[in-house]
């Protein structure tokens, strides 16, 4: 798009907002909106979220990735009138539950919400919540939920959709021991002071943050909870698709290691045991054709098996990088060159290990992890670096 044509420029003039002559109060709550190509939606978000908070002190961030369809511009040009509108224009980045932190960390004010741009959220309850905490000091966090009483999800979901949402749910309560009865919920409102204790420990990449601190609040938390219709969308798509729903296996695995080992590597090596089974089969297929070379086979095997694991983590691990074009071949290549040295060193380690400890099993586990360590680090630096 243009840089000159704003949309507030080229789309017919809707009665701007008039921008306050006395100095902006200090927000009381900061409504924090992640977005991605939600053009359509930014005004009448800002609307209802107005109507819906009338006398209080609010301001809402919007975190842009860098839509295509210029959801950015739209902000911009709805904040030169509405000073209680502000943008973080992300460049380079892609991630909802990464925008949500930067969203929740610009913010000045005590309260902050996070909800999604695409009014399926019900803005009418951010009173509500804000109710609850002016009554109740020692509150933390409070939650929109579709599943306490009087809340539902039925509008905004396809059958698969709210089939998913409702196991996620049942995992996520029983590995991670959340007791809300909605962890999956992308819409609540929490303490700025809270969130800052456990900011350090929460996931960039994935979809959902409220789960994960949820997690890392280990029961400490005071949570209550407001019953919400999830509503239909308006405009614009839905961004969840099988990579979210693996992303949210690797944030199970992250939260189960207290933070420690981040989604991405439980990905990677949720790929890498594809890898395995891919040069299983491709070694018994080519045995088939030439019985008497299995080392010609062996290295067919794991040449298929390299390729696959570096398009599945192209497409899936750093779905926020995916390589294309001539990046996408130079990418295999040194893919090709890590896992290489990455073998070297499983051997080598292995070998080392088997000579200390004699033991075939330990010794070429060590080696695999070290292996996948190896290929795991250097390929986050080589092939996907962050620009
Ligand atoms: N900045 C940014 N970057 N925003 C994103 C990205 C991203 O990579 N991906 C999605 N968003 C924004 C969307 O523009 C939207 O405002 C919001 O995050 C939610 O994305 P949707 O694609 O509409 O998700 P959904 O409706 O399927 O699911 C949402 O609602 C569920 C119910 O509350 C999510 O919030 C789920 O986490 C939640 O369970
Ligand atoms: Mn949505």
């Amino acid at each position: 798009m243009p840089a000159d044509t704003t949309p507030a420029q080229t789309r017919p003039a809707k009665a701007a907002r008039k921008r306050p002559s006395a100095a902006q109060p200090a927000p009381e709550v900061t409504i924090v909106v992640p977005t991605f190509n939600e053009r359509e939606n930014i005004r009448p978000l800002t609307d209802l979220v107005e109507a819906a908070l009338p006398g209080v002190a609010w301001e809402l961030a919007f975190v842009d990735d860098d839509s295509p369809d210029g959801t950015a511009e739209e902000v911009r040009a709805l904040a030169l009138e509405d000073p209680r509108v502000r943008l973080i224009h992300r460049v380079g980045r892609r991630g909802l539950a990464g925008a949500c932190i930067e969203g929740i960390l610009s913010s000045i004010s005590p309260l902050v919400a996070v909800m999604d741009a695409d009014l399926q959220h019900d803005e009418s309850k951010l009173a509500e919540m804000l109710a609850a905490f002016r009554a109740d000091d020692t509150l933390d966090l409070v939650i929109g939920s579709r599943h306490a009483e009087g809340g539902s999800a039925g509008e905004g979901f396809s059958r698969l959709r709210a089939w998913g949402s409702e196991g996620a749910t049942r995992l996520a309560k029983r590995l991670l021991r959340i007791e809300a009865s909605d962890p999956m919920s992308g819409f609540f409102m929490v303490r700025r002071t809270s969130f800052n204790q456990v900011v350090l420990e929460l996931q960039t990449q994935g979809f959902k943050i409220l789960a994960d601190m949820l997690s890392a609040s280990r029961g400490k938390w005071k949570v209550a909870e407001v019953a919400y219709e999830f509503r239909a969308r308006q405009h614009g798509q839905s961004k969840m698709d099988t990579a979210v729903a693996l992303e949210f296996l690797g944030l199970l695995g992250a939260r189960m290691t207290g933070g420690m080992v981040p989604i991405r590597f439980i990905m990677f090596v949720m790929v890498g045991f594809t890898g395995v089974f891919v040069q299983l089969a491709v070694v018994r297929f080519m045995l088939v054709f030439i019985p008497d070379h299995f080392a010609i086979a062996q290295s067919f095997g794991v040449l298929v098996a390299m390729t696959t694991n570096f398009m599945l983590n192209n497409a899936l691990t750093y779905r926020d990088r995916t390589l294309r074009g001539g990046a996408f071949w130079r990418g295999l290549l040194s893919f090709y060159a890590v896992c290489l040295v990455g073998a070297v060193a499983n051997v080598g380690v292995a070998e080392s290990v088997y000579r200390i400890l004699p033991l075939w099993a330990l010794a070429s586990f060590v080696g695999a992890v070290v292996g996948a360590l190896w290929n795991f680090v250097v390929s986050a630096l080589v092939t996907w670096r962050a620009r």
